[in-house]
């Protein structure tokens, strides 16, 4: 059996955390029957020096007849001068569409071992645990129209919902929740804008099938205040696609870098996968990147797309057990506090690797008894 990956290193420091992410999943090829298969294509700024465009049709091919995409990180400053629609990151946005994930999963968790690397009090953070459905296909990023005005003195975007869009991206906000805490906040500006009173009235129609999950709703610019000064009240929240890139960035602040943060895009044809971080230019290239937010999706993957939850379990605890050895990399270093110095990419890599192949020692020799 074998489940066909499709990885884009992309820009930045992509492709350095994307070998990091790739090695964990050799590491549990070894293990598993299932044999893991990699064919790595070129996105974004790379991809517009190779094929002159941020997503040569090769590429999307190849994403859409695998069984999950692997993405690093798109966006280099190279590429800044030119039009939005040219840049590295419509690349993103067009295999966003193509693959058709509506729902990006974006997990902030406080880990006892970092909490001190949080700007925020450790005692508020401790214990949160926030997991941030956004919706990631519709909404100011999509809907038409949208341009420069003839004049070029003004421009506009449009912000549309339809119900059925809100539906199936609260759907999974819900079924998530009932993993978790059965709570979902709903966050929008339904005092203002219109497409907020829709999402509102459909997620709370909605809710009615989950009796079992507790709803409540908040407005964006209370909950980005809430999520730094009171974290731990959140379990799910389910937001649109602007409102959660912001949201999703200030939840970092919880974690401690933004380096930690993973996320999942689904329901669509094939899911995607790839840390929050960004390609990060200014540390490109260095191999001090943090590994740990691909290596969190990776952990995502093999939950939702691979079907191995037992795996992406004892990943995340490899993950939390090398950070509790006091592994550090730069993002994470505290120089008045650490001894040692900080470790790479490869490094932090190297021992997530072994903390993971010793879990899965334990788990097969196990059922092989
Ligand atoms: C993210 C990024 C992207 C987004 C950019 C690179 C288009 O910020 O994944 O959060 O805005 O969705
Ligand atoms: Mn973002």
């Amino acid at each position: 059996m074998t489940f066909k990956i499709t990885v884009l290193p992309g820009d930045g420091v992509g492709p350095e955390v994307c070998r990091e992410a790739v090695r964990i999943l050799r590491a549990l090829g070894h293990f598993d029957k299932r044999e893991f298969h990699f064919d790595e294509h070129p996105v974004g700024g790379a991809a517009i020096r190779s094929h002159g465009t941020p997503l040569p049709e090769s590429t999307l091919q190849a994403c859409l007849a695998s069984d999950a995409v692997f993405l690093g990180a798109v966006g280099t400053p190279e590429f800044d001068h030119l039009p939005p629609d040219r840049r590295p990151e419509a690349g993103l946005l067009r295999l966003r569409t193509a693959l058709g994930g509506f729902a990006n999963l974006r997990p902030a968790i406080s880990f006892p071992a970092i909490a001190d690397c949080s700007p925020l009090r450790s005692s508020r953070v401790a214990g949160a645990d926030v997991l941030i459905v956004r919706e990631l296909l519709g909404g100011l990023y999509f809907a038409e129209p949208r341009g420069f005005g003839d004049t070029k003195d003004f421009a506009y975007n449009t912000m549309r919902y339809s119900t059925r869009e809100i539906e199936r991206v609260a759907r999974i906000a819900f079924e998530q929740a009932r993993h978790r805490r059965k709570k979902v906040t709903s966050v929008d500006k339904a005092n203002v804008l219109e497409t907020s009173q829709l999402w509102r009235s459909t997620v709370t129609e909605l809710a009615k099938a989950y009796p079992d999950v507790t709803l409540d709703h908040m407005y964006v610019d209370a909950c980005a205040m809430h999520l730094i000064t009171n974290p731990t009240r959140f379990d799910v929240i389910l937001t649109e696609n602007l409102f959660g890139d912001i949201l999703s960035d200030e939840a970092a602040a919880i974690t401690g870098s933004l380096g930690m943060l993973a996320s999942a895009t689904i329901g669509g044809e094939v899911d995607l996968y790839e840390p929050v971080h960004g390609s990060a230019p200014d540390i490109a290239g260095k191999g001090i990147a943090n590994p740990l937010g691909a290596i969190a999706s990776v952990a995502m993957l093999l939950r939702l797309s691979a079907k191995m939850p037992h795996e992406a379990a004892d990943l995340e605890a490899a993950i939390r057990q090398v950070l509790e050895a006091g592994h550090r990399t730069r993002d994470l270093a505290q120089p008045h506090q650490d001894r040692s110095h900080p470790i790479g990419a490869h490094e932090m890599g190297g021992l997530v690797e072994q903390a993971f192949v010793g879990m899965l020692d334990r788990r097969f020799s196990y059922h092989a008894v």
